[in-house]
């Protein structure tokens, strides 16, 4: 058997890679546009950071994991067609901002036909809005051809920096195709591929529709979470309480569970906010509004907490921020991965610079998109590998990413280079807050009331 992955990214690389070294008598072939990114994938230096990933690729590749441009070809020889090229929010006309654009899958969908002679499965792994999978039958039957195509839905649900283990151990393999004969058969023999190393009771088949909506669904649930807590973490700055202590209590019921409960400086990556954006989009044209108005208030809030961040970093220091030294530990959206796609930092980044602050980026893995990000502000931002190097005579330093690095620096050493009154925000709720304090840093942490000398 041959599988074809179209799009070698953050979802279809690791994919493969776990499919590749599962079933060692399967010919896995990963193919991209971006040479570059293919290239990558065989070297030393991955394209995309993620602890553990190298150690799959490795086992399979130039055994049964390929990577290619040749993207026809690929498709030629394969017998199962997955699809995982990105679909961005679309940045222009008809549901600007909101609506996912689908002008990769549409263009994957015809190189497909284009070049398929045999039989295929396709099996939509791209994160899509309901009903994408319908958009592609039609595609690929609009032409009278001797082959048949069978699209499934099969959304993944790795998180960046665990899609290893994610992979390894998923908590459920979800896969959605029509109830045809042809269908179920389609659906079988992808259940079979998985059912190699992922145990049969965690293999779920639905309907199509109810695949499709269950990706963006989890998502929004995911999310939501996160808001709901980071809207609890403004009132709990607001009269003493400890977030932390809240979703401690909260999270012991068992209902409601201790996971994705941290108070944070805001979601990021590549999917959170692309995919409610959808889900709102897809409300509004079922003209379902008050739907849209309600997802669309966890987006809201995201913003709002990053606003809200940059907002008590100048009023804590004196309603003025221009001209100092403000030193930001993590760029990336969240620890151990170098993306930085949606990440709370750009946003925050952004808005010092916009005060006119000196701002000084720190990551141990995602300055170089950090670079990118941020490229417009020009030498307004500058970029320091070494958090000590970052922080010597800054006014403030704020964490953006847990990485746990952070939590073990020196911060009396940090503390003694910095100007004073030295200030600590912490966006991410890693640093030993009291001893910051007895330090003599002022400090600031999301979802509980700060620690200042500055009062008296
Ligand atoms: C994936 C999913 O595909 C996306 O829908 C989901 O919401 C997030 O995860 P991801 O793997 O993170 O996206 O995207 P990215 O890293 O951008 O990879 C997509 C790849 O597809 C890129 O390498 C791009 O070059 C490639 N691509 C895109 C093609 O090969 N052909 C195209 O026509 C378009
Ligand atoms: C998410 C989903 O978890 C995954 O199932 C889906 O396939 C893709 O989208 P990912 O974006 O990689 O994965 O990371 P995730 O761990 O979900 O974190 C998303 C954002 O929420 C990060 O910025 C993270 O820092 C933030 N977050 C998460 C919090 O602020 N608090 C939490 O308690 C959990």
């Amino acid at each position: 058997m041959k599988i074809v992955c179209i799009g070698a990214g953050y979802v279809g690389g690791p994919t493969m890679a776990m499919i590749a070294r599962e079933c060692p008598d399967i010919t896995v072939t990963v193919v991209d546009i971006d040479e570059e990114r293919i290239l990558a994938w065989q070297s030393d230096e991955l394209p995309i950071y993620e602890p553990g990933l190298k150690e799959v690729v490795d086992e399979s590749l130039g055994r049964n994991l390929f990577f290619s441009t040749d993207v026809g070809k690929g498709i030629e020889e394969a017998d199962i067609i997955f699809v995982s090229v990105n679909t961005p929010t679309k940045t222009f006309g008809h549901g600007s901002g909101r609506a996912a654009d689908l002008q990769y899958l549409e263009k994957t969908a015809r190189n497909i036909l284009a070049h398929a002679r045999s039989d295929k499965i396709i099996v939509e792994k791209s994160t899509v809005p309901v009903r994408t999978a319908d958009a592609m039958n039609r595609i690929l039957n609009s032409r009278n051809s001797d082959c048949s195509f069978e699209v499934l839905s099969n959304p993944e649900f790795l998180a960046e920096g665990s899609a290893v283990k994610d992979l390894e151990n998923p908590d459920r393999i979800l896969i959605g195709g029509h109830d045809t004969e042809a269908g179920r058969k389609a659906m079988q023999t992808l259940v079979d591929i998985y059912a190699r190393w992922v145990p049969k009771e965690r293999i779920i088949t639905t309907n199509v529709w109810s695949s499709e909506l269950s990706k963006l669904a989890a998502n929004a649930l995911l999310a939501q979470r996160v808001s709901s807590i980071n809207s609890l973490s403004a009132l709990c700055e607001a009269t003493g309480a400890d977030v932390g202590e809240v979703a401690s209590a909260v999270g012991r019921d068992s209902r409601i569970g201790p996971r994705f409960l941290n108070a944070s400086v805001g979601f990021g990556g590549s999917c959170f906010r692309k995919d409610i954006l959808n889900l709102v989009y897809l409300c509004e044209s079922y003209g379902l509004h008050e739907l849209a108005e309600y997802w669309h208030q966890v987006v809201k809030i995201n913003d709002y907490q990053q606003d809200r961040f940059v907002g008590s970093v100048i009023s804590n220091m004196f309603n003025t921020i221009s001209g100092k030294r403000i030193a930001l530990f993590g760029f990336a959206f969240k620890a151990d991965t170098g993306d930085t796609r949606e990440s709370p930092a750009i946003r925050i980044a952004k808005q010092l610079a916009e005060e006119r602050a000196n701002v000084v980026i720190s990551d141990p893995r995602a300055l170089d998109n950090a670079r990118i990000d941020l490229g417009d502000l020009g030498d307004r931002v500058t970029y320091e590998e070494d958090p000590y190097r970052a922080a010597e005579e800054a006014h403030a330093l704020a964490i953006m990413t847990e990485w746990s690095c952070y939590k073990e620096l020196d911060y009396q050493r940090i503390f003694d280079s910095m100007l004073k009154p030295a200030f600590a925000f912490d966006g991410r709720r890693i640093l030993d807050h009291q001893k910051l304090y007895e330090m003599g840093f002022n400090v600031y942490s999301i979802g509980k009331a700060p620690l200042t000398h500055l009062d008296a």
